[in-house]
């Protein structure tokens, strides 16, 4: 058990950051704020051209067509992926979690959305691939027209695989044969694999579904009840244009959609890949890790309270080198493994000034194999019931119900894994699970970052020892933690969601839902030495906006800003936001780079001291 942080150090002068950066300060600005000697540029934005031919944006003649062609709205996930033998070129992947239609098209009509409102609400989601070309003297990238660039929608035909695919439980009056589906939706974090694809999880895609609480069967209602589906209307009201999105109509579509989706950027003709043997949940995203004998572990959690935190281990290997060549080969390596769900135990701490640890397992749920088929580890239901209701089968083998697992993403050099668990505010309240070591806070409002070793350093280990890293909220407060750095010397920060790491190893940490009263942001975080634990905020994002996405790379970081402007009273004709084209302008979600204002790296020293 780890000695808790020093909680005054009034008499200790404060370290010198190794990051080469002044913290930003807490504030409510209606602007991206960085620090002093960096330069922003917004590099894309909500309805700007992505394929040939794409209209300008308009706000007050948006049409879906356009929609379809252009950047879709509220990105999430970003990576940035060079173009081999086109030096300064590169592929920037972006997807587009959801809409939010009354703040996003002048004169709507939430109770009756016209045909093409829906349509615009439509192509707005899936994913963007947009070629970029690189400043040398900065960090400005520049979109432009190129055969790769890509929209993925609603409309976009997938290919399901995995055991599931083609089980009576995915088949629908569209498609019999439960093998092709239209389109991806609520595409939250992600991943890049070491095979060059991008991963996308597909997360709350509940509220697409209409007439949940009507549906007859007793266990049919209960098992969508448990995914959210339990209402009337959906708020968008597709059911009107779509019945898929009709559970009465088609109660086999939702099966279809909580996914993780795998997208070859370097194809724009490729149907995109739901692998089903990754189970099925509100994913928040995916991270692999290629251990040492080439096994690859795909971390995940399920961004709801109470629900748990994955892992999958392929049974295949992972074949480094030519990327074509092994193309057929890595693209089976998720269809072919275990699934296993965490079960944390450990010690609650002892005394004030500590926080727990412990230990975990990851506990089986079914095993799928190079043939199509699956064995189930999970008494009283079948492997495909595994895989498509992967919740109730984490509840049978008695996993850990966590307090909203977000990202959850190994360290790219010490294998070390680092969970965002972004806040639980039922937690020990009546009814709901108490505290544990784990999730050691009742009503939790700010959240904590976990991290994991896993035994042997073997990411396929089935076992796992943790410990908090951050507890994350006012520095001030008793209930806060930082990796044991003096608590005078760290930015406050609140509901950690996205995580990632920068090219010398510090982790950072994207916030989504500040309690504090400041904007979100994104907060850089040394692992080792001396600064462990000392959170300092690089930058905020506007009013109403979550931090995503962050790309750290050594002379730049990019994050996506999600919903800026989002409150519950904003319109487009009324937004609570101007951000980033000022004026009178609708706010857009969009896609900034920072870099240093001298070209030096983005972080100026090691994470050492
Ligand atoms: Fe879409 Fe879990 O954040
Ligand atoms: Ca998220
Ligand atoms: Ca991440
Ligand atoms: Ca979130």
């Amino acid at each position: 058990m780890p000695p808790g942080g020093a909680t005054g150090g009034a008499s200790a002068p404060p370290l010198p950051s190794t990051l080469g950066f002044a913290a930003v300060a807490p504030n409510t600005q209606d602007a991206v704020v960085v620090p002093p000697g960096f330069s922003q540029q917004v590099v894309i934005r909500w309805g700007d051209p992505v394929l040939p031919g794409a209209p300008a944006f308009d706000a007050r003649a948006q049409t879906a067509a356009a929609q379809a062609q252009q950047f879709g709205f509220n990105n999430d996930y970003l990576t940035l992926i060079d173009l081999p033998g086109q030096p300064g070129r590169a592929l920037l992947v972006a997807n587009h979690e959801y809409s939010t239609e009354p703040q996003m098209i002048p004169g709507y009509n939430p109770d009756a959305p016209t045909a093409e409102h829906v349509g615009i609400g439509m192509a707005a989601h899936g994913m963007s691939v947009v070629v970029v070309e690189r400043d040398p003297a900065s960090g400005r990238l520049t979109p432009v027209a190129d055969p790769l660039n890509r929209r993925v929608t609603v409309t976009t035909p997938m290919t399901l695989a995995g055991p599931a695919a083609g089980h009576p439980l995915v088949r629908t009056t569209a498609d019999p044969e439960g093998r092709t589906v239209l389109g991806t939706l609520n595409n939250c974090s992600g991943g890049t694999t070491p095979w060059n694809t991008v991963l996308s999880g597909e997360e709350n895609v509940d509220q697409y579904f209409a007439n949940g609480e009507a549906v007859a069967d007793p266990v049919a209602k209960e098992k969508l009840a448990r995914y959210g589906m339990d209402g009337g209307a959906s708020d968008r009201k597709w059911e009107t244009v779509d019945p898929r999105f009709d559970l009465l109509r088609e109660p086999n579509e939702p099966h279809r959609f909580g996914w993780i989706v795998e997208l070859d950027p370097f194809d724009p003709a490729s149907a995109p890949i739901k692998h089903t043997a990754l189970g099925r949940m509100k994913h928040e995203g995916a991270n692999v890790r290629v251990g040492p004998t080439g096994t690859v572990a795909v971390y995940m959690g399920d961004d709801e309270r109470f629900e748990y935190m994955y892992k999958f281990v392929s049974s295949r290997t992972h074949r480094a080198g030519d990327a074509a060549a092994d193309r057929d080969s890595n693209r089976r390596l998720l269809d072919e493994g275990t699934l296993y769900v965490a079960r944390f135990s450990g010690d609650a701490p002892a005394a004030p000034g500590q926080v727990a640890d412990g230990g975990g397992e990851w506990l089986p749920l079914v095993e799928s194999r190079a043939d199509g088929t699956a064995q189930s580890f999970v008494p009283g239901l079948s492997a495909a019931e595994v895989l498509v209701h992967t919740r109730l089968a984490a509840d049978v083998v008695g996993a850990t119900k966590m307090d909203r697992p977000e990202d959850v993403q190994p360290h790219p050099t010490t294998g070390r894994v680092y969970a965002a668990l972004t806040n639980n505010d039922e937690r020990a309240t009546p009814g709901k699970p108490g505290v544990d070591a784990a999730n050691p806070r009742a009503q939790n409002t700010n959240g904590q970052v976990l991290e994991l070793v896993e035994t042997g350093d073997d990411p396929a280990a089935r076992s796992f020892a943790w410990s908090l890293l951050l507890v994350c909220g006012d520095p001030a407060a008793a209930d806060t933690y930082f990796g044991g750095f003096p608590k005078d010397q760290v930015s406050p920060i609140s509901c950690p969601d996205n995580v990632a790491f920068d090219t010398v190893g510090n982790l950072w940490v994207a916030t989504d839902g500040n309690e504090l009263g400041s904007n979100d942001g994104l907060f850089a975080v040394p692992l080792e030495g001396a600064q462990r634990g000392r959170v300092q905020q690089f930058l905020t994002v506007p009013k109403g906006a979550e931090t995503c996405g962050p790309v750290l790379e050594e002379r730049l970081a990019l994050v996506a800003v999600q919903h800026p402007g989002e409150a519950d009273e904003a319109t487009a004709d009324n937004p609570a936001s101007r951000w980033p084209d000022g004026g009178t302008s609708v706010p857009r979600p969009a896609v900034v780079s920072v870099w240093r204002t001298d070209g030096g790296p983005l972080v100026q020293d090691r994470t050492r001291s």
